[in-house]
């Protein structure tokens, strides 16, 4: 079924390329940092992290081997969960006024994020600050060269940031999220240390971890890469070319840590082999998408994160209006599988196997409904919110989502069928509730 999937399609991409930075995974790793750094020749740091975490033990760990290996360090906090245009611009400033020769980001993907967006705006300023951002929103201005050397180290198990090119920032005049992506943005190196899961609260292990599951089903069943237009100067292919055989497999060894330690992680605080599971399910997940993209899920979730309003998330120390990623991807995903299975039903069938879900019995004409089945099961067994009307959304609301959301176009465009505005009206319909 995988070659049939990749078959050549007339004027479509004969090839893939992939980029992934150096990983190293364990616990303890965050210790690494130091020597890591100088590797990279870094003798002055920018450390970027959160107003949270600033001063806790994991930034207090990469900042003492730092230090150790003789390098200068200069924490910037100033970043908002849920990065936006403001923590970026302050960040590039800090870049643009400290001498800095490396940049180490000690953080959810908030924090990876705005240090990939501010070393861009710091080294290549430019007179409007969407001018880096795809149509419609932005001019796709490129990048212009490479940005200083960026060791990663997330404290989530969810967003894959480190292993990706891309950066999620909401842009407040707009009120709205969007992303920048070029394979200039991906980080040199990540530390992936899973000790920092330890104490999360089980609603963020359940929100990231529904990122990371709904990030690896939809590169497992995103348009195919033979499917999209063949660019002719291979250097300029972007990373968001579609499903290939390495998606595939990263994809599917994520989900299948998703199917069988999600409800576990989030659950069981002391359960560390469920933890680390999901936080190297996540840096799979991220090593997929980075190099595929994400499809109607993530597109769908910036009308929910646009238009929300009076919400809050326990466990999330963010003012209202508030819905976290994950939460804002997952709550619409039953319902887009129900609708995307059709243009690729035994990819949707795969993944709902690796997700451990109830196959027997199910045939083509059941793909959407399994991983659907699935999804909800384990949003039931997380306590996630049954669909957009716990989100306080109702039917009147679905226009305006539909309209916010079909701004993600080339998203949109790697969803394995032909996707218009009544489609995902249709979809945010039938998201409304679940059960
Ligand atoms: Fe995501």
């Amino acid at each position: 079924m995988g070659c049939q999937y990749f078959s050549p399609c007339e004027h479509g991409s004969g090839s893939f390329t992939i980029q992934i930075p150096k990983i190293t995974f364990g616990r303890d790793c965050l210790q690494e940092a130091g020597a890591r750094a100088v590797s990279h020749g870094m003798s002055r740091v920018a450390l970027f992290t959160d107003p949270f975490l600033k001063d806790g033990a994991y930034v207090e760990t990469v900042t003492g081997s730092l230090k150790a290996a003789g390098i200068d360090v200069a924490i910037f906090s100033e970043i908002r969960i849920e990065a936006d245009d403001a923590s970026v611009e302050r960040g590039a400033a800090f870049i643009a006024d400290g001498e800095f020769d490396g940049v180490v980001s000690v953080g959810g993907g908030s924090v990876i994020d705005t240090a990939k967006a501010a070393m861009l705006y710091a080294l290549y300023p430019v007179g409007d600050f969407l001018d880096y951002f795809a149509a419609p929103i932005g001019a796709g201005k490129p990048m212009p060269g490479p940005l200083l050397p960026h060791l990663a180290c997330p404290t989530t198990s969810g967003t894959g940031s480190e292993c990706t090119s891309i950066s999620v920032i909401r842009i407040t005049e707009l009120d709205t999220k969007f992303v920048i992506a070029s394979p200039v943005m991906l980080a040199n190196e990540a530390l992936i240390d899973p000790a920092c899961c330890d104490s999360l609260p089980g609603n963020i292990v359940a929100s990231t971890g529904f990122d990371l599951l709904s990030h690896a089903i939809e590169c497992y069943t995103a348009k195919a890469y033979t499917q999209w237009t063949k660019i002719e100067d291979p250097t300029k292919r972007p990373l968001i070319q579609g499903a290939n055989p390495w998606s595939d497999l990263a994809a599917t060894k994520a989900l299948e840590i998703a199917g069988e330690y999600l409800v576990r992680g989030v659950n069981d605080a002391s359960d560390h082999e469920a933890r680390d599971q999901l936080m190297w399910g996540a840096s799979l997940a991220g090593m997929a998408f980075g190099n595929s993209g994400t499809h109607l899920p993530h597109a769908m979730s910036y009308g929910v994160t646009h238009l929300m309003r009076d919400i809050t998330t326990s466990d999330y120390p963010v003012p209202s209006p508030f819905i976290p990623h994950g939460i804002s991807v997952i709550v619409s995903a039953p319902a887009i599988f129900r609708y995307a299975a059709e243009g690729a039903p035994e990819r949707h069938l795969e993944a709902a196997t690796s997700l451990k879900a109830d196959m027997k019995g199910a045939g083509l004409d059941d793909a959407g409904e399994v991983v659907a089945g699935r999804i909800i099961d384990l949003m039931k067994q997380t306590r996630m919110p049954n669909g957009l009307t716990d989100l306080g959304f109702s039917a009147d609301d679905v226009k305006s989502l539909a309209a916010s959301s079909a701004r993600q176009a080339r998203a949109i465009k790697n969803t394995p069928r032909e996707t218009n505005l009544q489609d995902i009206e249709n979809i945010y319909n039938a998201a409304l509730s679940y059960y």
